[in-house]
């Protein structure tokens, strides 16, 4: 009984603290895609996604039913037997945050083709060029797919048309338009000590605060000490 509270309590903990950092995965146009469920389905499912400030549901599975929410014409979604979805032929109108069961799974950015990928380590510089040719002396506006662009790390440059990056984060990831143009995606990898260290810390944290809350079960009379 005893075990079996900590055991929940440790799993419960620690996979919340895995949902903390979304994953963005950028894939080609025209590529397969599964998007998996962070954790394991049993019975039903449902897949949303989030672009452009709202949500929308994708399809619902249960057993061998699927049920789509969206028009598919060329039924290029599908739900698998662990409950992934997978996507056929992906589109540049595919990108967004892709919810399982209203939890975040990952953040997809669907690159349409003929875009420049620049891969680099985290916490490099990295340099962004326009791609095509701003008019006159402007400075381009400078935007991205997901998210902000953190003002403290990433600078655009007044005197020439590019955008630079200092200490590269996995979350700067994504497809840079310059105005209004894509220009690159960036592909941010993972370095070994951030790998190594949330683990680490998730697990003292799930052991503390699992500590804590059955000391509070055992004050309370909720789990009787054995005898
Ligand atoms: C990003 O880099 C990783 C590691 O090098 C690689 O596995 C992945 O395919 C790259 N993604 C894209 C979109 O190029
Ligand atoms: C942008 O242009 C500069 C100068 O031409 C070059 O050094 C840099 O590698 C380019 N950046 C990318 C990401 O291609």
């Amino acid at each position: 009984m005893k075990v079996n509270i900590f055991c929940c309590l440790l799993a419960c903990t620690l996979g919340s603290n895995v949902t903390a950092g979304l994953t963005h995965e950028g894939v080609k146009e025209g590529t397969q895609v599964t998007v998996r469920c962070p954790h394991s389905v049993e019975g039903g499912v449902r897949w949303s996604r989030e672009s452009g400030g709202s949500r929308a549901d994708i399809l619902t599975a249960d057993g061998d039913k699927t049920k789509k929410h969206i028009n598919d014409p060329q039924k290029r979604y599908n739900s698998q037997a662990d409950g992934s979805l997978f996507i056929l032929r992906a589109a540049p109108s595919d990108s967004g945050r892709y919810f399982c069961n209203h939890e975040a799974a990952v953040e997809l950015t669907v690159i349409p083709s003929g875009t420049t990928i620049v891969s680099v380590a985290e916490r490099s510089s990295i340099t962004l060029n326009c791609s095509h040719n701003v008019g006159g002396s402007a400075v381009p506006t400078w935007r991205r797919d997901s998210g902000e662009i953190n003002e403290g790390r990433i600078s655009v440059s007044t005197e020439d048309t590019t955008l630079r990056i200092r200490e590269a984060e996995p979350a700067d990831s994504g497809l840079y338009y310059c105005d209004g143009e894509p220009a690159a995606y960036l592909n941010v990898t993972k370095g070994q000590r951030s790998d190594r260290e949330l683990p680490r810390i998730s697990l003292l944290t799930g052991m503390i605060l699992t500590g804590m809350v059955l000391t509070g079960m055992v004050l309370t009379g909720m789990v009787l000490p054995e005898r």
